[in-house]
């Protein structure tokens, strides 16, 4: 078995494409992943798996809490734009419309559905932080919700 076996395996687990978005007092960012699963139902809890590499992970432990927002379909621009590089140096949320609800992390007022979430807990796994977070509120539009495609971004 090589790891390209395994890698093409694992590529066809499903998933949907969201947003991350994190405010510290110093710094808003919005980074997209796919890598986001409800783990329970009471309390809602919702996990996040975020490099650790990744500038977001550092926010993330700042602030304490997260947003998921849910990819309409028609918003890939904005899952490219937010899906490479970095937002240490950018504000990739220039021009995008937010809204801030109970954690104060930034909500697009334009996606499909949203969650935001204080976070409980963080682990670590191989590359990974896993971010658990209490889902405090959450709103859906109903709109269609973008589907993740690795040959779309990849
Ligand atoms: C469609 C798509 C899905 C992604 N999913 C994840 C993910 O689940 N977890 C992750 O850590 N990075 C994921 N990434 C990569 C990050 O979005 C990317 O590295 C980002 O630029 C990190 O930004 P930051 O350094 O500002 O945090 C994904 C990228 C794309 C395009």
């Amino acid at each position: 078995m090589t790891s390209s076996t395994i890698a093409q395996a694992l590529d066809r687990l499903g998933y949907g494409v969201y947003l991350i978005g994190v405010k510290t007092p110093h710094k808003m960012n919005a980074m997209t992943a796919a890598w986001v699963t409800q783990v329970s139902s009471r309390p809602p809890l919702v996990l996040v798996a975020i490099g650790k590499t990744h500038y977001t992970s550092e926010l993330i432990a700042e602030a304490g809490a997260f947003s998921v927002n849910v990819l309409r379909s028609d918003q890939y621009e904005l899952a490219r734009r937010c899906g490479f590089g970095s937002g240490r140096q950018t504000d990739r949320l220039a021009g995008v419309e937010v809204a801030f609800k109970t954690t104060g992390a930034p909500v697009l007022t334009e996606c499909a559905a949203y969650l935001d979430c204080k976070v409980v807990e963080r682990l670590e796994a191989g590359d990974h932080h896993l971010f658990i977070g209490e889902v405090v509120e959450g709103s859906d539009t109903g709109a269609p919700a973008m589907v993740y495609r690795s040959a779309d971004f990849f």
